[in-house]
């Protein structure tokens, strides 16, 4: 054990509840306790606060339209424009301030900042652009591209349009890419040549372009030339249908579009993630609710501020880069910055390089990313000055207090609260955590939910839990961020979020409640620790992948007959995908087979979702109905002490595989 980790774990034993201290209270967005008892006294109408962060073109005329539940409206009758939001309304007081500072990964390239003003005059052209290319309001335009300013660029030219965007993460696979496209018509992909990714060129647009040939219709495409003279290797031409966008941004240099008005229900995004079942989900999130909630949570819980430099170190093509790269931060005039690489190359200390060089005031990260740096140790930090750094937030998954508390000491030294956010795509931003400028901290748990947000624990049958007992978590009432609907299926929006715990056939909206799906303890405080989910979704680096989109991808390869999937504990990716395959007859549980099915796993979803371990055997621990008990799959993954297994139909299976996983 190094020195480090003996006060680290002389301060786990020591300390477990951590106040703000005074220096960042006195100068919080949000410092007076009384915000709790205030919003939820006057709810729904407390969320005017947050609607009142925003420029409306005119306003609405009812802050909650629950005739109809579960399909709430917030804010109903407004209107108002998400990238006149995000841009225009700054330009006056602070046009020549750095809307985004972006870095590219290479260290030798020089790094990109678009002020106010520039980034205004970009997404403006490249609207005409967009114009000119046949798209109109409400027309779904994809966007699968890295971390590059061009990302950004678009989701706003699309808002400023009314053309709602779907973002699919670049490292998604080719058949993802179609899949997405195909369920949303979408007739439009922005994309690009490349990118870099530990220092090498990777060739992004054939991959593109092998997902457009999967596509049913016909598509326009728009490549951002990324790479320059570094990406001529790949040998791209591009087809009768694909435009530069260079070339498209240049033939409308200096055009502007005028912002078009939307009403504050109509969709500013989708966005596909994954369920239960195998077919992605696209939520739906509107214009004036989404815009409210992410613009509220990032000036609450993030604190930012103007004149900040914030950074947050997620990807765009998730939720988390949505609402707190893009949406919030810009919405709320401040400097938003992008990284496009890795946090471990050139070296382990390119983060904090970064977070030193521009003066970084917030960090926003996941665990994940936290315990890999907790492994590569503090020599990588200590070569830097943080101290511009002024709090430091995680989202996506669970975080350990041991992370919790490295985090807290060696990045924000003792002095940056630590804001632990737990919400989902679903929500639009964060539901649970606390207000660093109003409430003390406890490692591991999130904390209470956020003021004017009902969180309740319940059992199985929907009664509120004690203190100290594990259930799982619910929301009570509607908030402004709430996904409205799964695109093009109303059903499946209430079958997965709705009917747990809600008496469906109710007009009564108190008789409906939101069920996340996930599991939570709750202590005396009303601290939430979040356990994780509690449905078929499994948590890999923070990536949310549906076990049965991955089984599928592993029965399409040949000589699988069946497969299981489940997610077994994982030191830094918090879980690891676990495959249990039983094999066709006549095909061996080989390395060939092994790599076949890791190959197709990548090609139905990509890289995130590769299996860490796949396990043949003969046969899966089932219950005397047929039932696989993943439960079991999961102890064995997690190496745990197997219990009684004499209510399965073949026991004696279980040692087989036990002894392949401890291999
Ligand atoms: O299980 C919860 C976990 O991530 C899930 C949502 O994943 P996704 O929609 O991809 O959004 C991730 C970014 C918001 C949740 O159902 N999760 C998210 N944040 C936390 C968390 N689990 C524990 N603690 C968190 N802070």
């Amino acid at each position: 054990m190094t020195d480090d980790d003996g006060q680290l774990e002389a301060r786990l034993e020591a300390q477990d509840v951590f106040e703000p201290s005074d220096a960042f209270v006195s100068q919080a967005n949000v410092s007076d306790p009384d915000v709790y008892e205030r919003f939820d006294a006057e709810w729904p109408h407390c969320w005017e606060e947050a609607a009142d962060l925003l420029t409306w073109e005119s306003p609405y005329d009812q802050v909650l339209d629950d005739s109809d539940p579960p399909f709430f409206e917030w804010f109903t009758g407004g209107e108002l424009n998400a990238s006149a939001n995000c841009l225009d309304r700054h330009l006056d007081e602070r046009g020549d301030e750095a809307a985004i500072e972006w870095v590219g990964e290479p260290v030798d390239e020089a790094n990109r900042t678009y002020t106010y003003e520039e980034l205004h005059r970009e997404v403006n052209e490249f609207a005409a652009a967009l114009r000119e290319q046949g798209v109109e309001a409400d027309d779904v335009v994809t966007m699968y591209m890295p971390m590059i300013p061009e990302l950004p660029v678009a989701m706003l030219a699309c808002a400023r349009i009314g053309a709602p965007h779907s973002v699919v993460f670049a490292g998604f696979s080719a058949e993802a890419l179609a899949t997405r496209m195909n369920a949303a018509d979408s007739e439009y992909l922005i994309t690009c040549d490349g990118y870099y990714r530990r220092g090498d060129p990777l060739d992004h647009l054939a991959k593109a372009n092998e997902g457009l040939a999967d596509v049913e219709h016909d598509t326009t495409t728009v490549v951002v030339d990324r790479l320059g003279p570094n990406g001529d290797d790949f040998g791209h031409d591009l087809g009768a249908a694909q435009h530069d966008y260079g070339d498209l941004v240049g033939a409308h240099a200096g055009a502007t579009v005028e912002p078009v008005t939307r009403d504050a229900e109509d969709m500013l995004f989708l966005m596909y993630t994954s369920g239960t079942t195998g077919q992605p989900k696209g939520v739906k999130h509107t214009t004036g609710g989404y815009l409210s909630w992410v613009s509220w949570t990032s000036q609450a819980v993030l604190d930012v501020k103007p004149e900040d430099t914030y950074f947050c170190a997620a990807d765009i093509g998730w939720i988390t880069g949505h609402s707190y790269i893009v949406y919030g931060p810009l919405a709320l005039g401040t400097t938003t910055m992008m990284y496009e690489g890795t946090p471990d190359y050139p070296d382990r200390d390119r983060l904090w390089e970064i977070v030193e060089a521009y003066d970084a005031t917030q960090l926003y990260t996941a665990p994940t990313a936290i315990r890999a740096f907790m492994k590569w140790g503090t020599e990588y930090p200590d070569r830097h000055d943080l101290s511009s750094l002024r709090l430091l937030g995680t989202v996506g998954e669970p975080i350990n207090p041991r992370a919790w508390t490295w985090y807290y000491t060696h990045i924000g030294d003792d002095s940056c609260p630590v804001v632990d956010t737990w919400w989902q795509t679903e929500t639009g931003g964060m539901m649970i955590t606390t207000l660093p400028g109003v409430k003390k901290m406890k490692p591991g748990s999130a904390g209470p939910p956020l003021p004017g947000v009902d969180v309740e624990l319940v059992d199985a049958a929907g009664e509120p839990i004690e203190p100290g007992q594990a259930g799982y978590l619910t929301v009570q009432k509607p908030w402004p961020g709430m996904l409205r609907t799964l695109y093009r299926n109303d059903e499946r929006y209430i079958d997965e979020y709705w009917a747990e715990y809600s008496d469906v056939d109710s007009d009564d909206p108190d008789d409906w409640v939101y069920f996340p799906e996930d599991g939570a303890k709750i202590d005396e405080d009303g601290y939430i620790t979040v356990l994780g989910r509690v449905d078929d979704v499994i948590n890999v680096s923070g990536h949310r992948l549906g076990t049965m989109e991955i089984e599928s991808a592993i029965v399409g390869v040949e000589g699988v007959a069946e497969a299981a999937v489940v997610g077994g504990n994982h030191d830094i990716k918090g879980e690891a995908v676990y495959a249990y395959v039983i094999t066709e007859d006549g095909y061996e549980g080989d390395e060939t087979l092994r790599e076949a099915i890791v190959a197709g796993v990548e090609d139905a979803i990509g890289p995130i979702a590769r299996p860490e371990q796949v396990v043949f055997s003969p046969d899966l621990p089932k219950t005397r109905s047929g039932k696989i008990m993943r439960r079991l799959l999961e102890n064995i993954a997690d190496g745990e002490e197997i219990g009684n297994t004499s209510t399965l139909r073949n026991p004696e299976i279980v040692a087989d595989i036990q002894a392949q996983v401890t291999e």
